[in-house]
């Protein structure tokens, strides 16, 4: 193996998983979360996976498609749960999932809708970078 390719480890490792109540501010004026605000959470779930598996800066080289089957209401929890799919070489995919949580009866939806035939999940691609935002020569592994 090459001295400068990263270490391998299990996608356990650097699952990830964010959550948070919805508030007045992220929703439109149905009381619904933005979807603006969930592509936004998509992204920054999907980073913490791959940095942590890559032990890496990375930046999102690429966003599958994604339709919104079930909105997310005021009040319930937003949650997401990200995990790398696959390595590339300086590359890496990962899926995000989606999904509220209503508080007070516990019903949990899945609220996105998948479109990519590689998985059934939300599909971000994240590329190597240093923390200049430059690409690194730096391999990432499985
Ligand atoms: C993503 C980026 C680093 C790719 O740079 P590049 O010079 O084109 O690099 P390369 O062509 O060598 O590609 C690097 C890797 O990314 C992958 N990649 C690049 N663009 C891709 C795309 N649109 N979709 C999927 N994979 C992509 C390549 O397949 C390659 O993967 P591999 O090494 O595992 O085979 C560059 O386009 C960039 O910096 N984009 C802006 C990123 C950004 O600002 N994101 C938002 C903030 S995080």
């Amino acid at each position: 193996m090459d001295e400068w390719r990263v270490k391998g480890k299990p996608v356990s490792a650097s699952a990830s998983e964010m959550a948070e109540v919805v508030l007045p501010a992220q929703t439109n004026v149905l009381g619904k979360l933005l979807g603006g605000h969930v592509m936004h959470m998509v992204d920054i779930v999907a980073a913490m996976a791959a940095s942590r598996h890559a032990n890496s800066y990375m930046v999102t080289a690429s966003v599958d498609y994604i339709d919104f089957r079930n909105p997310v209401n005021l009040g319930e929890i937003v949650m997401l749960k990200a995990q790398v799919n696959r390595v590339f070489t300086t590359s890496l995919e990962v899926g995000v999932e989606v999904f509220s949580e209503n508080l007070l009866t516990g019903e949990r939806k899945q609220t996105r809708k998948s479109t990519t035939t590689r998985t059934n999940q939300n599909v971000v691609i994240l590329s190597l970078s240093d923390k200049d935002g430059r690409r690194t020569s730096t391999q990432v592994s499985a």
